[in-house]
Order: structure tokens, then C-alpha cells, then sequence
């Protein structure tokens, strides 16, 4: 694993973007793995920057998200759909129909796993995968416990993981209790995964990621046999490591 050390969460983000505009520049055709949360906004606004000035051009690139909410529909201003387009997707030439996220209301999710995976297969795969962490070590919303074999699969949310993201809605009862997530494996098999770790909050996680066995009950531990993972972290972030 490659660690890059930066001073903060804005450095972070445009370590982020670097290699991010770097892969576009090289492969228009760049399949990119994309994740949500708090974390990964600053790179998305580093990108949005980044093509305002010099027009990166994202038109002929296809996205895949790591994951949804089951229950909220793309226009649900809590989907990960809303959220894509607010922080990236309505700012840069990125194509529609190149842009894929699971769908949370697909009356039949198991059809809709069985797609989603089969569609990452038809574009040969997703050549950089975007990640964040959860404090409890999940990646996607893989939480502890997870089968380091899965594929996208709808999954149980952890309660922690419902309140660290009850920020973002009304209350805690309104935070969906399942989610629509690329399994482990899914991950595993892009050929690169850039890790973006920042603050305080994600100390303990990252430093499990890097000492601790790895084991199903810390998700993110799979990270440590992947050939091509690079973590971004800062110095919060990194302060037990
Ligand atoms: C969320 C997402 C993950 C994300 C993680 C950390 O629940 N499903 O993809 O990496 O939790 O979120 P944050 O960046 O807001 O701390």
C-alpha cells in the first residue's frame, strides 16, 4: 500500500484530483469508480475547479458508484443520485448514459445486483475506484462481517453508520435501514483504489487498516492484498498511525 501524507483535508482532495485528472488525460476513456459521503466532496469541487480552468474532458469517461440508499428515489434530495449531480456530475460534460449508480427502488434488487455488476463487467472493469472509510471499517456500505467474496448485494445498515450519516437528513428514523452497495470483491477488483482518509474521527479506523489482520469483522483490511492502493491521508487521519 502507498500512503501519501498531507497536512489537511484540502490537500487531500487536490492529491486526489491529480491523479484523477492525471488517468482522464492519459484514457478518456477511464472507468471511475466513485464514492459519497463527506470525504470525497472536496475532490469533487477540486475537479469541478480543475475544469473550469482547463476543460478536462469527461464525455467520453463512465462512472460507477459504489452504492444507494433501497428506498429513496433518484430525486430524493438524500439519494446519492441528488447528491452526485449537487457535487460533480451538473458541473463537468460527464454523459448521462455514461453515468451509473445502483437503483434503491428497483422493484426487484436482486435483478438490479445482478446488472449493476454485469454492466462493470461490460465496460471491462473499473480502472480507479475512489473509497472512503467508515469508523467502523466498512467500505461501501460492506459493513463488519461481510464476505470478502461479495458482489453488489444489498445489505443491512449498521446503526453507527445510520447515525454518522443522520447529519445529513431530518432525523435518525428517517435514514434508510438498507442499502444497494458493490460487495467487497466487486472493489477488489478494480485495478487501482485510491483511499481518502481525513480527520480525527477516521484515526482509529486507519490505523486498524494498517496494522490489523486481515479479517471479515474490518472490512477495509482487505485493502492491505490489493496490488494498487494508494491512501490519501492527513495528518488527523494518520495521528495514531
Ligand atoms: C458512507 C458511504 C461510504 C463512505 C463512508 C464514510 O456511509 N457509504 O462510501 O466512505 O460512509 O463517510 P464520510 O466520508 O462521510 O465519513
Amino acid at each position: 500500500m502507498k500512503i501519501i501524507e498531507v497536512a489537511n483535508y484540502e490537500e487531500m482532495s487536490k492529491a486526489a484530483a491529480e491523479i484523477i485528472i492525471k488517468t482522464i488525460h492519459d484514457n478518456p476513456k477511464t472507468v471511475l469508480g466513485l464514492a459519497t459521503g463527506g470525504t470525497p466532496k472536496g475532490l469533487y469541487k477540486e475537479l469541478i475547479h480543475d475544469y473550469q480552468e482547463h476543460k478536462t474532458d469527461y464525455s467520453e469517461m463512465t462512472s460507477f458508484n459504489l452504492d444507494e440508499y433501497i428506498g429513496l428515489s433518484p430525486d430524493h434530495p438524500n439519494s446519492y443520485y441528488s447528491y452526485m449531480n449537487e457535487v460533480f456530475f451538473n458541473y463537468v460534460n460527464i454523459k448521462k448514459e455514461n453515468i451509473h449508480i445502483p437503483s434503491g427502488t428497483n422493484p426487484s434488487l436482486e435483478e438490479e445486483c445482478r446488472n449493476y455488476e454485469q454492466t462493470i463487467n461490460n465496460k471491462g472493469g473499473i480502472d480507479i475506484q475512489i473509497l472512503g472509510i467508515g469508523e467502523n471499517g466498512h467500505i461501501g456500505f460492506n459493513e463488519p462481517g461481510t464476505a470478502f467474496d461479495t458482489k453488489t448485494q444489498v445489505v443491512q445498515l449498521a446503526e453507527m453508520t445510520r447515525e454518522a450519516n443522520s447529519r445529513y437528513f431530518n432525523s435518525l428514523e428517517d435514514v434508510p435501514t438498507k442499502a444497494i452497495t458493490m460487495g467487497i470483491s466487486t472493489i477488489m477488483n478494480a485495478k487501482q483504489l485510491i483511499l481518502l482518509v481525513s480527520g480525527e474521527k477516521k484515526a482509529h479506523a486507519l490505523h486498524q487498516l494498517l496494522h490489523s489482520a486481515v479479517m471479515e469483522s474490518f472490512p477495509a483490511s482487505i485493502l492491505q492484498t490489493h496490488k494498487n492502493v494508494t491512501i490519501i491521508a492527513d495528518q488527523d487521519a494518520l495521528r495514531c498511525s
